[in-house]
C-alpha cells in the first residue's frame, strides 16, 4: 500500500512483544507510521511470526551465513533502502551495531530498553540482567527507557521514559513483565508515533 506515512522497519532477535505492542498500535497510537518490514537475525524468532499473522513483510539476516559484521551491517542497510526506509526500532535486537550503521541513520534509530537509562545500561546489561541488577540494588522504582540510537550503547538521546514499580518477593521474570507490560509496550508506541508525526510532516 503506498501512502505518505512514514516507512519503519522493527529490528528483532526474539519474542517480539514489543513489535506486538507496535502493530497493535497501528491505526490507534501510531497514525502517521506504518511497519512495512521486520528483520530478524534469528531464524526462529517468534517475532517472525507475528509479523507474518499481521501480514508485514519480514527477511532473516543471519550474521554467521554472511561472516563479518561489516557485511551483516551492508545487507540490513540493502533492506531498508529497497524498502525506502524511514526510520528503524529496535525491538529486542540482541546485537550492538557499529558507528557506520548509527550515523548513516543519525536520529532515525530508536531502542527500548528495560531500565531508567542511565542506570543499569550499555555493555552486558540485556535481558533479565538488567532486572537481576535492579533487585540486586535493592531499587524500589524501575522502568524503561526508549532513545536514540548512537555509536554508545544505550547511549543517545532520551526520548520518553516511564517508571514500573519492584515489589516485595518480585523475581527478575515478574519484574521484567511488568516493565514490559507497564512501561515498554507503552512508551515504543508513543515514541514511535512522536518521530512518524515528526517526519511526515518534514517531509510534507
Ligand atoms: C525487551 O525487554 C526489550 O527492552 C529488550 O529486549 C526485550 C525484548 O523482548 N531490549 P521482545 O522480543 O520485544 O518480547
Amino acid at each position: 500500500m503506498v501512502t505518505d506515512k512514514a516507512r519503519i522497519a522493527v529490528l528483532v532477535s526474539g519474542g517480539g512483544t514489543n513489535l506486538q505492542a507496535l502493530i497493535d498500535a497501528q491505526g490507534k497510537v501510531i497514525t502517521d507510521g506504518e511497519i512495512v518490514l521486520v528483520i530478524s537475525n534469528n531464524r526462529h524468532a517468534y517475532a517472525l511470526e507475528r509479523a507474518a499473522n499481521a501480514g508485514i513483510e519480514s527477511v532473516v539476516v543471519l550474521k554467521k551465513e554472511i561472516g563479518s559484521q561489516e557485511a551483516f551491517e551492508d545487507a540490513i542497510m540493502a533492506k531498508l533502502e529497497e524498502h525506502n526506509i524511514d526510520f528503524i526500532i529496535l525491538a529486542g535486537f540482541m546485537t550492538i551495531l557499529s558507528e557506520r550503521f548509527t550515523s548513516k541513520y543519525e536520529n532515525r534509530i530508536i531502542n527500548v530498553h528495560p531500565s531508567l537509562i542511565p542506570k543499569f545500561c550499555g555493555e552486558g546489561f540485556y535481558g533479565l540482567k538488567v532486572h537481576e541488577a535492579v533487585l540486586a540494588a535493592g531499587d524500589v522504582v524501575t522502568g524503561a527507557t526508549v532513545h536514540f540510537v548512537n555509536e554508545i550503547p544505550d547511549g543517545g538521546q532520551i526520548i520518553m521514559q516511564k517508571e514500573v514499580e519492584v515489589h516485595q518477593g518480585d523475581t527478575p521474570e515478574i519484574l521484567q513483565r511488568r516493565v514490559m507490560k507497564q512501561a515498554e509496550w507503552i512508551i515504543l508506541p508513543e515514541a514511535a508515533q512522536r518521530l512518524s508525526e515528526k517526519l511526515r510532516k518534514e517531509r510534507a
